[in-house]
């Protein structure tokens, strides 16, 4: 971050622009950084309508001990987004990472693993009832060539594990939309028919599936030409269909050619989006590149974000803005 004070987003806040458009604008969320007023907080309240927990409600964020349950984290999203008319997004309760060190195939049996997945489920989607509107039930259960990912979950109870979770978020909450969420899965590939082929057994079999996330963390120039035939595919069969967790990496330098046309790209994900009705969220998986999580995971990679390290808007944020104010094609005002 600079040391130059925060200067306002520019014209219409993205919030108030989706809106219009009939979809939701979504940004994920740290639960660390919403006390106060800073950019981040300016930011996070003005510009979206729709926030995920990022990592709040990861099993190793609310049980690091067993049995000793923290909610503290989760509830300053929560409240956060009821100050500020946001919608939440629950991310995400059956995961093969970020599990507390003590859930593991060494200290449990397969029975216990069931146990314990099922109380967490039943416990973490009851409390939230009325206040998380949509869950990542299922995060990345699927790998590269469609098989399922031997998770211990996968391992434990079985490729069944997928509806089981299902059902046990739907008995906790009836009112929640219910999702399988995973990455490249955006263009038609074997993965994403393999996410296909099991979102249409499951809604065969009467398991309460009510959504697919794409996560959409892309890479620039990588953009999948097919992101809108694969969407339709699934919303054909009677699901939402959202995107969960965009970013487009850039390989550093990030030069101006580069931000120009990853502000293109930015723009076709929206347009798309706007194009297929049923994809009625669009959530970015943070917004500045200060914080954003690439750098991290991804050696030689980042300025993935709309916002540049100091909060100032990026080539990205207009090109996002310009195509959320258009007007043709509007959909009448939904959410
Ligand atoms: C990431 C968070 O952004 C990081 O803060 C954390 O250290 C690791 O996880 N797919 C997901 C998200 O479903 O939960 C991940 O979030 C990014 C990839």
């Amino acid at each position: 971050m600079t040391d130059s004070p925060f200067q306002p987003l520019p014209g219409a806040p993205l919030r108030e622009l989706a809106a219009r458009r009939g979809i939701r604008i979504g940004t994920a969320l740290d639960h660390a950084l919403l006390d106060g007023a800073s950019p981040y907080v300016a930011v996070a309240a003005g510009q979206f309508n729709s926030v995920t927990t990022e990592n709040a409600l990861k099993w190793d964020h609310t049980e690091y001990p067993k049995g000793v349950l923290s909610w503290e984290r989760a509830d300053r999203i929560v409240s956060f987004a009821r100050a500020h008319d946001q919608r939440v997004r629950g991310h995400a309760l059956v995961w093969h990472r970020q599990n507390p060190a003590w859930v593991s195939e060494d200290e449990q049996s397969p029975a216990e693993l069931r146990a314990l997945i099922r109380d967490r489920i039943a416990v973490t989607v009851g409390r939230y009832a009325g206040s998380i509107a949509c869950w990542d039930v299922v995060n990345e259960p699927l790998e590269w060539d469609g098989s399922y990912r031997e998770s211990l979950w996968h391992k434990a109870l079985g490729p069944g594990y997928v509806a089981e979770a299902l059902h046990w978020a739907r008995q906790a909450d009836p009112a929640a939309k219910l999702y399988i969420n995973d990455y490249e899965v955006e263009s038609l590939c074997p993965k994403s028919d393999a996410l296909y082929a099991l979102a249409k057994q499951l809604l065969l079999n009467g398991v309460p599936l009510d959504g697919i996330g794409f996560q959409a963390h892309l890479v620039l120039g990588r953009i999948p030409t097919d992101l809108e035939a694969n969407l339709r595919r699934f919303a054909d069969l009677g699901l939402d269909v959202a995107i969960t967790e965009l970013d487009i990496r850039v390989h550093l330098p990030a030069d101006e050619a580069r931000l120009a046309q990853q502000a293109e790209e930015y723009a076709s994900v929206v347009r798309t989006c706007l194009r297929v009705p049923r994809c009625q969220e669009l959530t970015l998986w943070g917004f500045t590149d200060a914080l954003s999580w690439i750098p991290a995971e991804y050696p030689e990679y980042g300025a993935a974000a709309i916002l540049d390290d100091g909060y100032a808007p990026k080539p990205a944020y207009h090109a996002v803005a310009s195509v959320l104010g258009e007007t043709e094609g509007r959909r009448p005002g939904r959410p």
